[in-house]
């Protein structure tokens, strides 16, 4: 079982002071910085593009784990690289096996990794199965795209299960990130179901003490005796 890691989601913090959002992170000691990327069209709201990446960028070597929320990757794809994306993750909704192997060799030719998102209520494709080993992370969403601060949609927990017991079924590495309504008290029973990587907006961002939050959250996710 891979470790436990935590991904503060900055959609949660005041968008006109990301840079204090990524010190957040990097002050808590979290593990990736989960930047969500949505274009008003994939989802219901609009944040920001590889511009705003970039200029993030010089303030830290912290994974950018970059969430594209986008109807069209292929035509965005290269800007968010170039801004320095270390994980490009893209939904499965928007690709299908020869989309995804076109843009995986372009992430992967600038050495990053590439993830596949999937909403509540997709299960993952059979050309996604079957291009598992590719994948560094698969993003299983717990809330409908677009917004922090929503409800866990406990359904998905029997869909996260299946695709852990596959990625260790094929001796795979491959992260599985929860996005969505984790809280310190659902946090050990996502990691028990199989998350390791733990997507948190409101938990960390809309908290008193957002840095001391990101040690609480990890302290509860390893109740689940999983440990890093
Ligand atoms: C929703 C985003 C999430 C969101 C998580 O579209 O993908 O990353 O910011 O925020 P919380 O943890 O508050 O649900
Ligand atoms: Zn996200």
């Amino acid at each position: 079982m891979a470790a436990v890691k935590i991904a503060p989601s900055v959609l949660a913090w005041n968008l006109a002071n990301l840079e204090r959002a990524v010190e957040i992170s990097v002050e808590g000691r979290a593990d990736q910085v989960h930047l969500d990327v949505i274009d008003g069209s994939f989802a219901p709201n609009i944040t920001f593009g590889p511009g705003t990446v970039k200029a993030l960028r010089h303030l830290t070597d912290m994974k950018f784990d970059t969430h594209l929320m986008i109807e069209n990757p292929q035509n965005h794809l290269a800007k968010f690289l170039d801004a320095g994306s270390d994980l490009v993750t893209l939904h499965a909704e928007v690709l299908n096996g020869s989309r995804f192997d076109e843009l995986y060799s372009a992430v992967r030719s600038r050495g990053r990794e590439m993830g596949l998102a999937i909403k509540p209520e997709t299960d993952l494709p059979k050309w996604a199965s079957d291009r598992l080993d590719k994948l560094s992370t698969v993003v299983v969403m717990t809330v409908k795209p677009g917004f922090s601060g929503q409800k866990m949609d406990r359904s998905v927990m029997p869909k996260l299960q299946r695709i852990a017991a596959q990625v260790k079924e094929r001796g795979l590495g491959t992260d599985i990130e929860v996005d969505g309504g984790v809280e310190p008290d659902n946090a050990a029973d996502v990691v028990k179901r199989g998350g390791n990587v733990l997507v948190a907006g409101a938990a960390v961002y809309g908290q008193e003490d957002p840095v001391s939050a990101i040690a609480a959250l990890r302290a509860e996710a390893e109740k689940a005796g999983i440990r890093s």
